[in-house]
């Protein structure tokens, strides 16, 4: 099936203005069949099969209720699989799958107690204060390092008992493994493997020496939390601390910074949104939150590997390796409504009926709605 638009040409495109890309998404989906992509070429990692995407919202809320059949062990939630020498720090929670999921969940559910919560949300808005204090005395500046990149650096370190000091290290190094193809993050291409490696594993240094040290004397952080745990005579392995570390401080960060920098640009092009939202904090916050990260979309897609042949909508998908689904976050948060076009952005938008979510959407999703941690 030959489509305009083709999600694996990431020069073009995903450089292409949003509206082009948005008006290309929803030609995908009025679309019948799920539409295949060759993998698209990478520095460091081998090519792989292929793909099919998910962009419309029905098959990604199937694709994610069903996590027997759509399963995020094999290879990775990235598309392309993931080197075996790279398990050891990034092969964390995200890319695996139950019984291991659910064992790993059930530990690292024990550092967000409601109590923990509650602290959590109020040095949210202590934070997100200080941040605008700030800005009041240095005006003018680069909103994402000033702003978008603070909050959550400060909010992550700060549950798990990162000293202020290692703040801009930590930074860094999730700079590293998510912008690992980006020049600014690692100027020689020749050396991304050795980078990302060298990221991982000096985060990992730094759990686990902060580990140790809360073994021996615990405190009231998550890291405490975690490496006390146990379930069933189980705890967390070093490794597995290391990765979880490496998942929050990665998944939690630049996802956060994006929703807040494009609020920041959302606000900023429509005052007749922000005027609305000043108008009835309290009101309009739950939803324009929600808003802000559909329309942010931060994480662009999940993957999801096939256990078994299956059906979705009109097309039948075959099992294992050649089947990956990649489960469009970015294009399945728009269903066509008579009033709104998805493509336009809401302060006092509520969710279409039917967009209940993934069972599997990870606590952050929620995170990110509610402001508190998973
Ligand atoms: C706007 C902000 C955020 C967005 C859009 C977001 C989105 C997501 C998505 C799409 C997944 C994958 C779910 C799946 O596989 O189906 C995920 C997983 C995860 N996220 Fe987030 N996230 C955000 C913020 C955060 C924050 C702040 C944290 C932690 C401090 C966090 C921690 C996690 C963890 C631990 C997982 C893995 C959960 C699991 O495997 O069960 N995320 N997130």
């Amino acid at each position: 099936m030959q489509h305009t638009a083709d999600l694996s040409d990431i020069d073009g495109f995903w450089t292409a203005p949003i509206t082009e890309r948005a008006d290309d998404f929803a030609r995908l989906r009025a679309t019948s069949g799920i539409p295949f992509f060759e993998q698209p070429p990478s520095a460091f990692l081998d090519p792989g099969p292929g793909y099919y995407a998910l962009t419309r919202l029905d098959d990604v809320v199937e694709a994610s209720r069903v996590p027997g059949v759509y399963r995020s062990g094999p290879g990775a939630t990235s598309v392309a699989d993931m080197p075996p020498e790279f398990l050891e720090f990034f092969g964390s929670m995200i890319n695996t799958d139950d019984p291991r999921h659910a064992r790993l969940r059930r530990i690292v559910s024990r550092g967000f107690t409601p109590k923990r919560l509650a602290a959590l949300s109020d040095e949210v808005e202590r934070t997100a204060a200080t941040i605008v204090d700030d800005l009041l005395e240095v005006g003018g500046c680069d909103a994402v390092e000033e702003i978008s990149a603070r909050l959550p650096l400060k909010i992550i370190c700060d549950m798990m008992g990162v000293p202020e000091s290692q703040y801009r290290f930590v930074y860094d190094k999730t700079n590293v493994i998510l912008g690992a193809a980006d020049p600014e993050y690692v100027p020689d291409a020749d050396n991304i493997v050795a980078a990302l490696l060298g990221a991982g594993s000096e985060l990992a240094a730094l759990m686990r020496d902060l580990g140790e040290r809360r073994l021996a004397d615990p405190t009231d952080d998550v890291t405490s939390a975690l490496v006390n745990a146990e379930i069933d005579g189980e705890r967390l392995t070093p490794d597995e601390l290391g990765s979880f570390f490496i998942l929050l401080v990665v998944a939690g960060n630049e996802t956060t910074r994006n929703a807040i920098s494009w609020g920041l640009r959302l606000l900023t092009e429509n005052p007749e949104q922000r005027a609305a939202w000043l108008a009835d904090p309290a009101g309009v916050t739950p939803t324009a939150v929600e808003e802000i990260v559909r329309w942010s979309s931060p994480v662009i897609y999940m993957r999801r590997t096939l256990s078994e042949p299956a059906r979705l909508g009109d097309t039948d998908l075959p099992e294992g390796r050649s089947s990956r689904c990649s489960t469009g976050r970015r294009t399945g948060t728009r269903r066509t409504s008579p009033t709104r076009t998805p493509s336009t952005s809401a302060v006092r938008r509520t969710r279409t009926s039917g967009s209940a979510g993934p069972a599997r959407t990870s606590a952050s999703a929620r995170t990110s709605r509610a402001g508190r941690s998973p």
